[in-house]
């Protein structure tokens, strides 16, 4: 009845109250085993939530591996077409010379193989929901087809010429950049504006801060449970460490780091180091400690990482000297005979000067291009480079940026 209720409201476009926004935010999480509560994370279920009892279509967009076939489900199963037909078509996995007949059907010897008339998607699905994943896959021909039905409801089979009916409600998902295509001419630019009435975006997985250890915490108890082992813990520095990776396949390779560190450390409390061997060299090179080419050889790969370690330490004693400073002045440290821990660190033979290392020198690019993107703003840079702004003040600093 509340439901009822609520779904004319929402109607009416009239505000739900919070309150109940925020149960049915909660069942659906609970439901779907949806994890994470990062505001960018629960901003893209809210608006699922709020849009499913309302039969528009919606376009899900988001990084590879972000999670974003949660959302046709939870538009389907929290919307009126519940105890309809649900189906999920990967428009990119189906051969383009049979796509047509797989969404619309064909008729009995409309093409060599064609034995028996078949229904399509649109005629099986009729009342329900159609997940359309990788839209952007569609060819040219099927988008004409798709965008008659999505405005008229109607359609032909294959080698049909008799209008059928179908009421289907369309979520589309896409990893690519859609107004891009529809500029290249890929993808049908009256087709885009027909799917994406409601645009959900799917955060990647490196905005969503703490939610990386809930996530990781989870994989790593489903493994042990599915598979009787031991469960694996993780120091906080192993933690430091996942929040810092800026995990390019998003929650999917998440899920594939736990599963290998739960298999092979079964039981065991996961170490910063641990953590480490297990990520993949990365592409930020702010992220990781480990910014060596994957295409790199071995000797380069570890002199870079060796390097990369004593950077990191350098950081550290930085870091505590500062706390040092902070705590009783540089005077005082001076004083006591205490010089500026970099001179310590400095390297025995001046080519190895921080300063002139390619890794510094890349490192000093990509924090100055990052604070040109963001007009100098150096709490939404750090943001960006997933360092704390007191970090990013120091390596400023060390760096020789203004
Ligand atoms: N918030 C989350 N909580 C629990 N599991 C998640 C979450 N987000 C993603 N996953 C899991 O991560 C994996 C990848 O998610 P999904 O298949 O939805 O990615 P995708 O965005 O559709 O990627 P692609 O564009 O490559 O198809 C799935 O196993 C999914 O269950
Ligand atoms: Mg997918």
């Amino acid at each position: 009845m509340w439901r009822e209720l609520r779904m004319q409201r929402l109607r009416r476009r009239m505000p739900v109250k919070n309150i109940d926004l925020t149960e049915e935010i909660v069942r659906v999480k609970q439901r779907l085993s949806i994890i994470g509560d990062s505001p960018a994370l629960m901003e893209a279920i809210k608006r699922a939530v709020m849009v499913a009892p309302i039969d528009l279509s919606v376009l899900v967009t988001g990084p590879s591996g972000a999670g974003k076939e949660f959302f046709p489900k939870i538009i389907h199963q929290f919307g009126a077409r519940k105890h309809k037909k649900y189906i999920a078509v990967n428009c990119g996995a189906i051969p383009e010379g049979t796509i047509d007949s797989e969404l619309f059907g064909h008729e009995k010897g409309s093409f060599t193989g064609a034995v028996n008339a078949r229904k399509g998607y649109f005629e099986e699905a009729d009342g329900g929901t159609i997940f359309l994943d990788e839209v952007a896959e569609l060819p040219l021909t099927t988008q004409a087809r798709l965008l008659r039905v999505l405005e008229t409801g109607e359609f032909l089979k294959v080698g049909s010429s008799s209008v059928q009916k179908t009421d289907i409600r369309i979520v589309a998902a896409s990893n690519v950049d859609l107004p891009k295509a529809v500029a290249e001419g890929k993808f049908r630019e009256d087709l885009y504006y027909r799917l994406s009435t409601v645009v959900i975006t799917v955060p990647p997985l490196n905005e969503r801060g703490n939610d990386i250890v809930l996530l990781a915490r989870k994989f790593a108890a489903d493994f042990a449970e599915k598979y009787m082992t031991k469960p694996i813990s993780f120091s906080e520095d192993a933690k430091r460490a996942m929040m810092l990776y800026n995990w390019p396949g998003n929650v999917r390779q998440l899920k594939n780091v736990i599963d290998q560190l739960a298999l092979f450390s079964a039981g065991e409390e996961i170490s910063r180091h641990q953590m480490l061997e297990a990520l993949p060299v990365n592409r930020n090179p702010l992220a990781t400690p480990m910014i060596a080419s994957a295409t790199e050889g071995g000797a380069e790969m570890e002199r870079k990482m060796i390097w990369q370690t004593l950077l990191s330490l350098r950081d550290d004693l930085n870091h505590l000297k500062q706390r040092f400073d902070d705590k009783f002045g540089e005077n005082d440290l001076r004083k006591s005979g205490f010089n500026d821990v970099r001179v310590l660190m400095a390297p025995e033979h001046p080519e190895e000067n921080p300063n002139h290392n390619p890794l510094d020198r890349s490192e000093k690019k990509v924090i100055e291009e990052t604070l040109a993107r963001h007009d100098g703003n150096k709490k939404s840079a750090a943001e960006e480079l997933q360092i704390s702004l007191r970090t990013l003040y120091r390596k400023m600093q060390d760096l020789g940026i203004s």
